[in-house]
């Protein structure tokens, strides 16, 4: 039988940690001999990360909400295509931080665009490719932009959006959590990092009967 990986997502707000877990998860998975690659979106391709630098970017009204999603899905796709299916048909774990529930968060709860809209481009893009395990690491949108504005670089264009953005994507990652409970887990990410890693690493073994 043709060996297959995992496909597990970090999902979050600003400033919430994804990637310091998303690192952290594949040096256990590392540590039990699987073979993982962490990859990132926007880009994780050579060109998603083209698409990237247009995303984040410039002016936070630079692209209707619409485009915005189209572009998230164009450089999705080449992700998808590229890096993420090859990788798990070699047999190894992807984790990615962030995938297709950004875009549900961001494009539809934050910036406005309806959910079902998200869906139809997401069915032409990736074919409703999904990950097996989505971890949203949830925390106050307050907390979660101090923490993001102090790593100052000029990926800024989300983080200027207003609170009420903020307020609405995180209600939106919550939401989805309940309407996809086999899938994702809630995580609380004003812990320690210590402690949020132990819960991932709890929450991958059990999922995965990682003994
Ligand atoms: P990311 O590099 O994960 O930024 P951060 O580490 O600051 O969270 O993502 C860049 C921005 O793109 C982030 O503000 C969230 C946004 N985004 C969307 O709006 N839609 C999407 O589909 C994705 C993948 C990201």
């Amino acid at each position: 039988m043709a060996k297959v990986g995992r496909f597990i997502t970090f999902e979050g707000g600003e400033g919430t940690g994804k990637s310091t877990q998303a690192k952290r998860l594949a040096a256990a998975l590392e540590a039990r001999k699987i073979a993982v690659v962490v990859t990132r979106e926007p880009g994780g391709s050579p060109g998603a990360e083209e698409i990237r630098k247009m995303l984040v970017e410039g002016d936070p009204a630079r692209w209707s909400p619409l485009t915005e999603a189209l572009l998230f899905y164009a450089a999705r796709a080449d992700h998808t295509e590229r890096t993420i299916k090859p990788a798990l048909g070699q047999g190894k774990w992807v984790i990615s931080d962030r995938y297709s529930d950004s875009s549900y968060a961001y494009q539809g709860g934050g910036r406005g665009l309806a959910r079902e809209t998200v869906r139809r481009i997401e069915a032409i893009a990736i074919d409703d490719f999904k990950p097996e395990l989505t971890l949203i690491l949830d925390l106050p949108v307050d907390a979660g932009l101090k923490r993001s504005i102090a790593r100052a670089n000029s990926e800024t264009r989300f983080e200027e959006m207003d609170i009420a953005f903020h307020e609405r994507m995180r209600k939106s990652f919550l939401d989805i959590a309940r309407r996809y409970p086999n899938r994702c887990a809630v995580i609380d990410a004003g812990q320690d990092i210590d402690a949020v890693a132990d819960v991932v690493w709890h929450t991958v073994k059990t999922r995965f009967r990682l003994k």
